[in-house]
């Protein structure tokens, strides 16, 4: 359990969405920004190639984001993954084939008063389900498959594998509505007692700014491909 447990709930708001933040020139540097990246991981299971937004490859775009965040949610700190230097990242940009699964990005660090975290779209078509429910322990892929709940060798900035959400929020049985139009890929009993907060429709140019400690996963609506930049903070 994260040890600023009340300093996180004191700053805790609902998601918000900027229409309009960034130009369409600026989403074009974001996609040539992602391409000079090298690959980080290419999880072919997953169906995910993952580049890690390095420092220094476009000075100008790691200024602007920075700026137009903390304009949006005040002072932060960099909470991302560190390269081999020792260096923060700026964030995770994700190429998607297939959705991802029922997560939280509760961060790394039981000691991080972790804070929000956004994520800009790069490529139109797209969703993101964020839950009512809320989790303080860290980022975990939540699951009943035991195979992945098997795996405990993790390496550095890989979440654990847990299916502990099971018992935490009631036996409600999902929405079964919301379940056919968004979330084919988990299996409706692994939704068990969680409510939807906000669907994100994925619009080029906006922004998703949310709590760490929000349940989310992406919806199932995908057309061949997604691109988007995930970036967390901490205070
Ligand atoms: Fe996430």
């Amino acid at each position: 359990m994260n040890e600023k447990i009340e300093e996180i709930k004191k700053l805790e708001s609902p998601p918000k969405v900027i229409k309009g933040l960034y130009t369409q020139k600026e989403i074009n540097e974001f996609i040539e920004l992602y391409k000079s990246l090298p690959i980080a991981t290419h999880n072919k299971k997953q169906n995910v190639i993952k580049k890690r937004w390095l420092q220094g490859y476009n000075k100008n775009l790691e200024k602007l984001f920075c700026d137009r965040l903390k304009n949006e949610i005040g002072d932060f700190k960099m909470d991302n993954l560190q390269d081999e230097k020792g260096n923060d990242i700026y964030g995770l940009i994700q190429e998607s084939y297939a959705p991802i699964g029922l997560h939280v990005d509760a961060g790394f660090e039981p000691n991080n008063q972790i804070y929000k975290q956004s994520l800009i779209p790069l490529t139109p078509v797209g969703s993101t389900i964020i839950f009512k429910n809320r989790f303080y322990g860290g980022s975990t892929t939540f699951t009943q498959d035991p195979e992945e709940l098997k795996k405990k060798n993790l390496s550095y900035g890989q979440n654990k594998r847990s299916s502990e959400h099971l018992n935490l929020y009631g036996d409600k049985p999902f929405d079964k509505e919301i379940y056919n139009k968004y979330l084919k890929h988990e299996k409706i009993d692994n939704l068990k007692g969680l409510e939807v907060e906000y669907i994100y429709q994925w619009e080029v140019g906006s922004m998703l700014i949310f709590d760490r400690t929000h349940l989310h996963c992406s919806s199932s609506v995908i057309e061949g491909k997604k691109i988007g930049i995930a970036t967390f903070t901490k205070k």
